[in-house]
This record gives structure tokens, C-alpha cells and sequence, in this order.
């Protein structure tokens, strides 16, 4: 089925799909990464405050389906969630799925560099990783997820001023360039989150199918718990 069929299937539902982050760093890339395919893409900072899950998975995949599932529930619609993070070498895979909040729980991405520096001073191997975990689910919990790596060096300075978070202190050596002085859709090209956006839009055609089905069937379940009550 071609993009138009579904643009064409969905110009009246206007299938929502909600990125469950208030991150505006990780909302930008994700809708450039789906601007393409014929879905209404909103963010938490399109509704009212709604509760912040908890993310006290021990992986990212955990993190991605708790944020996602509760993000659908809440809301009653779609949701995408990414949780993503940073693993260093030497540091045993710290900050890993505690990169948000490496150096505090209310941390600022600057705090968090600075941290890292401190932790990695006079350390010669600064090899580290950005891991990405995307799990798509609907309200009633189901979920699909991709994921993916890059792999990179941690500078003893940071460099660019573009991306948020660790950015400017991740060398992407066959650039020879940061995550932050690069361009959105570079980054995109070679990124964590890049990579498991274009497996996901790979196959969004099926990703489109499995979401209508499971929200029909949902529907149904509702319709008939409806009739039971009555
Ligand atoms: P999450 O919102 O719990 O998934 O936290 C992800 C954290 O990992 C972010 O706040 C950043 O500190 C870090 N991180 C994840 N992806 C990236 C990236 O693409 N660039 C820089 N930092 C990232």
C-alpha cells in the first residue's frame, strides 16, 4: 500500500500518534524522522499536565514500555516512547539508563556534562555509546519496539552548540564531528535514535496496520463492555 492509499484511508480519522517526552530536543527529531507518513504527531507538551510515569526499569526497553504504555493509557491514544541514554566504558555503562538524571534528580543537561568530565578525568578510554529503545504502544498495552547504538568517543571539552544533552562531548570520529555541531538531519543519519527511527519507518506501513487493528479491536472491547454494563 503506497503512502497516498493511507493518506487517503486515514484524511478523515486523522490517526493520532503521541511521543510520549516533554524533551523538545527528542520531540524535533523524532517528528522530522515521521514527517513523511500521514499520522497527526503531538507531544506532552500538546496537553494539559498529566502524571510522569515512573522509570525504574533497569533497561531502556523497560524505561521505553513503561513511558509508552502509560503515555497511551493516560491519554487514551497511540504513543512512541524513547528512552535513550549514554554508556561509557570505563565507567561500567554509567550513566546508562540514568543519563537524565546523572547528576541529580531534577539534573540540567549542562550539570550532567560537567559530571561526566569529572568522572572520566585522566581516564585514557573514552569510549561510550548512545543507546536508543522505541516502543510504540496502544492503550489496552500491546506494544512493537526498535532499538539501536552508536558508537562514539567522549571529548575532555565539549564542541557545537546544536542537540541537547551529552551533544557537544560525543565524537562521532568517522565525521570527525560532534553530535552538536552537527545538523539535525546528519545527526539523524547516523544517531542512536536515527537508526531506530528508519527501522520503524521501514516498516510503518505494517506499524500502521498492527495500530489500526489493535484500535479497532480495542473499540470493540469497549462497545461490548458498554453493552455488558447497560
Ligand atoms: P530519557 O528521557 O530518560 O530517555 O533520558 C535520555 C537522556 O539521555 C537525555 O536526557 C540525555 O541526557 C541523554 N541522551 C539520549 N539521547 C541523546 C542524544 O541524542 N544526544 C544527547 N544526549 C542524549
Amino acid at each position: 500500500m503506497s503512502k497516498e492509499t493511507w493518506n487517503f484511508e486515514l484524511r478523515d480519522r486523522q490517526q493520532v500518534l503521541v511521543i510520549a517526552t516533554k524533551n523538545k530536543g527528542k520531540s524535533a527529531e523524532i517528528k522530522s524522522a515521521l514527517r513523511d507518513f500521514p499520522v497527526l504527531i503531538k507531544d506532552l507538551n500538546d496537553f494539559g499536565p498529566i502524571p510522569d510515569p515512573v522509570e525504574d526499569g533497569q533497561t531502556f526497553e523497560e524505561n521505553a514500555y513503561k513511558k509508552a504504555s502509560f503515555t497511551a493509557r493516560v491519554l487514551g491514544l497511540p504513543a512512541l516512547a524513547d528512552d535513550s541514554g549514554l554508556e561509557v566504558k570505563v565507567l561500567s555503562g554509567a550513566p546508562g539508563v540514568r543519563s537524565a538524571r546523572y547528576s541529580g534528580p531534577l539534573a540540567t543537561d549542562l550539570e550532567n556534562n560537567a559530571k561526566l568530565l569529572r568522572e572520566l578525568r585522566g581516564k585514557v578510554n573514552r569510549k561510550a555509546r548512545f543507546c536508543c529503545v522505541l516502543s510504540l504502544a496502544v492503550p489496552s498495552g500491546p506494544a512493537l519496539t526498535y532499538e539501536a547504538s552508536c558508537e562514539g568517543v567522549i571529548l575532555d571539552a565539549p564542541r557545537g552548540d546544536k542537540g541537547f544533552g551529552y551533544d557537544p562531548l560525543f565524537l562521532y570520529p568517522p565525521l570527525g564531528k560532534t553530535f552538536a555541531e552537527m545538523s539535525m538531519e546528519q545527526k539523524l543519519s547516523v544517531s542512536h535514535r536515527g537508526l531506530a527511527l528508519r527501522e520503524l519507518a521501514n516498516e510503518f506501513e505494517k506499524v500502521l496496520q498492527w495500530l489500526l487493528k489493535r484500535l479497532a479491536e480495542e473499540r470493540r472491547r469497549q462497545g461490548r463492555e458498554e453493552m455488558c454494563v447497560k
